[in-house]
C-alpha cells in the first residue's frame, strides 16, 4: 500500500483486518528508512525522554521537545501517519491541551496527537477533535502516571480493572478518539477491547489479537540495555537497519510477531 496513511486508512485496515506496523520515531534520519520500508504509523513518543535523554521516565519531557522531534519526522515523511505524544502536564486542561495540541500539528507537522487517560478527558478529547485534530488515546501502562501506578508492570490483570479498562476505551471513541493505544495488558483483554471498539487498536505489550503493534524503535534494533519482554531484537539475524525494520513490518503483517513468549497471559 504506497497510499498516504490518514485516520481513514487505519479505520479501513481495522475493517480489512489488515495489520497496522508502527514504530516510535525521533528523527529525520530513521524517520526516512522508516517511511521506505513500511511502517505505516511513526509515534513521535514521549519515550524520547528514556531513550534520547537518558531519564529514567518520561515526565521531564517538555511541548518544545515533542514539537521539536516531531518537525525533524514530518519533515521528511512521505506516506506514514505521524502521531505525537503530548508530554506530561501539557492537557492538564481541556483549553491548555487544545492550546498545546495545535502547536504539535501547526509547529511539529504531526497528523494525530495522543494523551494517556480514560473516561476522565472525554472532554479534553471532544474539543480537540472538534476543532479538527484526531486523537489517539492510550490505556493500560501509562507512563505519565509511573508514581502513581508504582512501577512498568501489566495492567488490567483483575475482573474489575479490565471492566474499568473497556469503559473508559469506549468512552475515548465516543468522545471522537481515532485510535487507541493499549500498553502492558493482558492478550484477552486486549482481543476484547479491540473487538469492543470501531477505532483501531495498536498494542504494545497487549498480545497478537490488536488491530496493529507498535515498539520503542530502540528497543527492537537491540539498543536498549534491558530488551523489554514484549519486545524483540529485529537488527540480530539481519545485515542493516533497513532490513530489520521491513523484517518487523512483515512479521507484524503476517502474525507472526509479538508471540506468546512476547505477551501477558
Ligand atoms: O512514548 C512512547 O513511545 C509510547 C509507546 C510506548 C506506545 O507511548
Amino acid at each position: 500500500m504506497n497510499q498516504k496513511i490518514t485516520i481513514n486508512t487505519l479505520k479501513e485496515m481495522k475493517e480489512e483486518g489488515i495489520k497496522i506496523a508502527c514504530l516510535t520515531s525521533y528523527d529525520a534520519c530513521f524517520a526516512k528508512l522508516q517511511d521506505k520500508a513500511g511502517v505505516d504509523l511513526l509515534l513521535v513518543g514521549d519515550s524520547l525522554g528514556m531513550v534520547l535523554q537518558g531519564d529514567d521516565n518520561t515526565l521531564k519531557v517538555t511541548i518544545s521537545d515533542m514539537i521539536y522531534h516531531s518537525r525533524l519526522v514530518s519533515g521528511v515523511t512521505q506516506r506514514a501517519i505521524i502521531v505525537s505524544d503530548m508530554p506530561f502536564m501539557s492537557y492538564s486542561t481541556p483549553a491548555q491541551a487544545l492550546g498545546n495540541a495545535a502547536r504539535l500539528v501547526s509547529e511539529g507537522g504531526a497528523h494525530v496527537v495522543k494523551i494517556e487517560g480514560g473516561d476522565e478527558l472525554s472532554q479534553t478529547v471532544r474539543l480537540i477533535t472538534q476543532h479538527g485534530i484526531p486523537v489517539c488515546g492510550h490505556l493500560g501502562l501509562t507512563p505519565q502516571s509511573i508514581h502513581q501506578i508504582g512501577g512498568f508492570g501489566v495492567q488490567a490483570v483483575s475482573n474489575k480493572a479490565a471492566k474499568e479498562l473497556e469503559k473508559d476505551a469506549l468512552s475515548l471513541q465516543e468522545a471522537g478518539a481515532s485510535c487507541l493505544v493499549l500498553e502492558c495488558v493482558p492478550s484477552s483483554t486486549a482481543a476484547s477491547v479491540t473487538k469492543l471498539l470501531d477505532i483501531p487498536v495498536i498494542g504494545i505489550g497487549a498480545g497478537i489479537y490488536c488491530d496493529g503493534q507498535v515498539l520503542v524503535l530502540h528497543d527492537m534494533l537491540g539498543l536498549t540495555p534491558k530488551q523489554p519482554k514484549f519486545s524483540k531484537n529485529f537488527l540480530s539475524g539481519n545485515d542493516s537497519i533497513f532490513d530489520a525494520i521491513e523484517e518487523y513490518v512483515n512479521q507484524v503483517k503476517n502474525n507472526s510477531f509479538p508471540t506468546p513468549s512476547n505477551s501477558y497471559e
